[in-house]
């Protein structure tokens, strides 16, 4: 049996709370938040688990074998320093860190003492994105050209944390993840519209080697919820609709053929193909319970997960390229 312990309990740590509750083997042992009103309802729910307002208590716990982080991100870096300094394995929520030099700090502590370090990249563990890495793998879209997401909606907006690094690490995931590949040169345009300095939408642009292009649009300051993603391959194209309950993948038998001219050597011909659109079935099974029952595993056997400190460290560069973009006002900045 793993003991977790989570910390942070506002709008995402219910989530997580639940699901580590209900993963076999693993038990939700100690409930912390700083804000001690949040605790009465973990009492309620969940009346086996310790709860306390202190991560020193946490630390402290011998009956504690690992720590699920949901605290705002500013806290992350520190919080998963302290936990594997005591020894407890660490997922935390996604960004990692805010920086490469804090990623790569929880990664050599992890190695060093033998714990794992896992991110909350919960679109690694989505059926749909896993399906989506699946017909890419086979080469069923053929040559994959270029994809775009939007994820746009009003609120749950951050008064220091742009919407660059607190929605666009999931774009980034799944990018990375679907193309297998570290974008070469990132730019970025957003701006601030309710509090200087703190941009409320961004369109960052990545560019990924053999010409793959990636682009994503996000906004806390939106009139409608989109959670949308079009893959454009030379074979099919995808589209993917997170807020459709069935029919969550859609793809196109469309593309465009280039046939012999014929009758002139060395010409080409283009011409349309539109066939079937497929919604192929996925499994239904909620991703972050999957990431949860991951972490265990990973606890358990003493395994990488897919979603390690590694790849939560690719995602911040990726974030700190399109940062350094932004500030100079969409100029292409390497990743390095
Ligand atoms: N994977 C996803 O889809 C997803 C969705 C939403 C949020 N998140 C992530 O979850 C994390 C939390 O986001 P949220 O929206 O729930 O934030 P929130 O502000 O609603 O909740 C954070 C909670 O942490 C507590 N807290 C803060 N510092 C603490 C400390 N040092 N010790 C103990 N408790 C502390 C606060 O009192 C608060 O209750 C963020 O990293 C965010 O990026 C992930």
């Amino acid at each position: 049996m793993v003991n977790i312990a989570l910390i942070g309990y506002g709008y995402w740590g219910p989530n997580l709370a639940r699901n580590v509750h209900q993963v076999p083997g693993a038990k939700l042992a100690v409930c912390c938040d700083a804000d001690a009103s949040r605790l009465a309802q973990v009492n309620l729910l969940y009346p086996l688990a310790t709860v306390t307002t202190r991560a020193e208590d946490v630390w402290a716990s011998p009956a504690v074998d690992a720590v699920v982080i949901a605290t705002p991100a500013q806290s992350h870096f520190q919080l998963a320093k302290a936990a594997l300094e005591a020894g407890k394995h660490v997922l935390v929520e996604k960004p990692l860190a805010l920086s490469s030099e804090e990623a790569r700090e929880l990664i050599k502590l992890a190695d060093a003492r033998k714990l794992v370090l896992m991110v909350g990249h919960t679109f690694v563990y989505n059926p749909a994105v896993l399906k989506i890495k699946e017909l890419i793998d086979q080469g069923q879209l053929g040559d994959v050209y270029y994809a775009y997401s939007t994820r746009v909606n009003l609120g749950r907006l951050h008064r220091d944390l742009n919407v660059l690094w607190s929605v666009v690490p999931h774009d980034i995931s799944i990018l990375l993840f679907l193309f297998g590949h570290m974008p070469l040169e990132v730019s970025a345009r957003g701006n601030s519209y309710l509090k200087s300095g703190v941009e409320d939408v961004v369109f960052v642009s990545l560019f990924f080697p053999n010409g793959v292009m990636g682009n994503v649009h996000a906004s806390w300051l939106d009139p409608s919820k989109v959670r949308r993603m079009t893959i454009v391959g030379s074979q099919k194209m995808v589209i993917y609709d997170d807020v459709e309950s069935e029919g969550k993948i859609k793809v196109y038998e469309k593309g465009v053929l280039k046939v012999d001219h014929g009758e002139i050597f060395g010409e080409f011909q283009y011409k349309l193909h539109t066939g079937d659109i497929h919604i192929p079935k996925i499994d239904l099974s909620e991703p972050l319970r999957n990431e949860c029952a991951h972490f265990v595993e990973c606890v358990e056997k003493g395994t990488k997960p897919r979603t390690d400190g590694e790849n939560g460290l690719q995602v911040i560069k990726v974030l700190e390229a399109a940062q350094r973009s932004l500030e100079k006002r969409g100029a292409p900045v390497e990743v390095r």
